[in-house]
């Protein structure tokens, strides 16, 4: 079968967009006459991609007091992207780098090319894209704090169970990009590396996944690679706990951003597979096929830790991930926004496999610090897994049409 002919209207404009972009040599100067060109054939396209009715052309906002990314219902895909400023960066040459992934972001996410966008067809297709911004303590050191201004985010202490690699640790700047298309993803990536590369080199990149968009209902909570339900107790965006527990107030330059901490986790899937059932359950503490902690009959059920067994012992146990992990006061807990990784198998059929643990909290030391410390200390997931990844960024808070992410703190 041949594929259906190319709207003419479609080629026509692609193929101008080519031209008036070759015709300008390309990137930063005169762009705002490129950026209008690429805006009007990035509708056309759009409109003609074949896109079905709630997948590919699905929007989410850019702007807004926050950034998308977090709230936003986790899209299927995403990638994590690490970099490190290059030598001399400082408050002017971030600003300017900033605007132009601002511009970058805004373009994209909305299904419009980015700016001198090499493959504008791709841009058509935004597939609920959000591109989010983090700052690491690295970045902060090289726009200057200025006197008695200490940076709102450096790097965790050491957690004994910690083995972390460098080629997946720290950064200067985050850029995280998520979407319900893997291409949609591949595409922004290229696109922010592209403009970021006079600035910044890259330090790492990480790919992440969920159940494929439309699998399953989206109020539903996902299975993990190790098969758990993972994400039933988190604070649920849109309400008064989320409010507090994620963004940051008290009116300073970060007041609607938040922090977040990415942690790569190996989970040691051979082992895991080894283990039976009630071993599986015992170690989180919650059934494998309902999720309902081992006291209760339904996922939601609040578990209770005071319950003993006939023997006297407790239902679920002293070190039962969710019992080391619970914290009380729901504005106080982390928000988890959990990616699987997998990276193929060795040729001894070992798996690279695991979670890209993202967890977003107004305030990392009170909040994240203390979950992790306990878990470090004594959690019988500990067994199965390997933190080999570990990198904190503070991410600004949204903006208008007018501005770019980072202007409150480094304009
Ligand atoms: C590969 C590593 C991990 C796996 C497979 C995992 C898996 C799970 C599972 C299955 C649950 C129960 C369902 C739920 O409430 O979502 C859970 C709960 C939770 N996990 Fe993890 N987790 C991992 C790492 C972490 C880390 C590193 C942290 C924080 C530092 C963390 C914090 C939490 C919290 C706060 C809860 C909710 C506890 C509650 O019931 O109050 N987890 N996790």
């Amino acid at each position: 079968m041949s594929n259906p002919p190319e709207a003419p209207g479609r080629r026509e404009a692609v193929a101008g967009v080519r031209a008036e972009v070759s015709r300008r040599g390309v990137l930063y100067g005169g762009a705002a006459a490129v950026a209008g060109v690429m805006a009007t054939a990035g509708r056309a396209t759009a409109a003609q991609a074949g896109s079905t009715a709630d997948g590919g052309t699905a929007v989410e906002a850019f702007h807004g007091p926050h950034q998308a990314g977090i709230a936003t219902r986790p899209q299927a895909h995403a990638v994590f992207l690490g970099l490190d400023l290059r030598r001399g960066a400082d408050r002017d040459s971030v600003s300017r780098m900033m605007r132009l992934l601002t511009d970058d972001a805004r373009r994209l996410t909305q299904g419009r090319p980015a700016l001198a966008d090499t493959e504008p067809d791709l841009a058509a297709l935004p597939a609920r894209l959000t591109v989010t911004f983090g700052f690491g303590p690295g970045l902060f050191a090289a726009v200057g704090g200025g006197p008695g201004r200490t940076p709102p985010v450096k790097d965790l202490p050491a957690f004994k169970i910690d083995k972390l690699e460098e080629r997946w640790s720290g950064g200067d700047l985050l850029v995280q990009i998520c979407a319900d298309d893997p291409l949609t993803v591949a595409h922004a990536l290229r696109m922010i590396v592209k403009d970021v590369r006079s600035f910044a080199t890259v330090r790492w990149t990480q790919r992440g996944f969920r159940r494929a968009a439309h699998t399953q209902r989206p109020e539903l909570t996902q299975r993990n690679v190790m098969g758990q339900l993972d994400g039933t107790v988190n604070p649920a965006p849109g309400t008064p706990d989320f409010e507090r527990a994620v963004w940051i107030t008290g009116g300073g330059p970060l007041h609607g951003g938040t922090t977040l901490v990415l942690r790569r986790i190996r989970a040691e899937l051979e082992s895991w597979d080894a283990a039976d059932v009630v071993a599986k359950e015992f170690t989180v503490g919650r059934r494998l096929d309902t999720g309902a902690p081992l006291t209760g009959r339904q996922e939601h059920d609040e578990p209770d830790f005071a319950r003993l067994t006939a023997a006297g012992l407790p239902m679920i146990s002293e070190y039962a991930h969710i019992r080391r992990a619970r914290v009380e006061d729901p504005g106080m807990r982390i928000f988890r926004r959990v990616y699987n990784y997998d990276e193929g198998v060795s040729a001894g059929g070992t798996a690279d496999s695991g979670l890209i643990f993202a967890s977003y909290q107004a305030d990392i030391d009170r909040q994240f610090v203390p979950v992790q410390r306990r878990l470090a200390e004594a959690d019988l997931l500990n067994e199965w897994t390997t933190p080999i990844g570990s990198a904190v960024f503070a991410v600004p808070p949204g903006c208008g049409p007018d501005g770019w992410i980072g202007q409150s703190l480094l304009a």
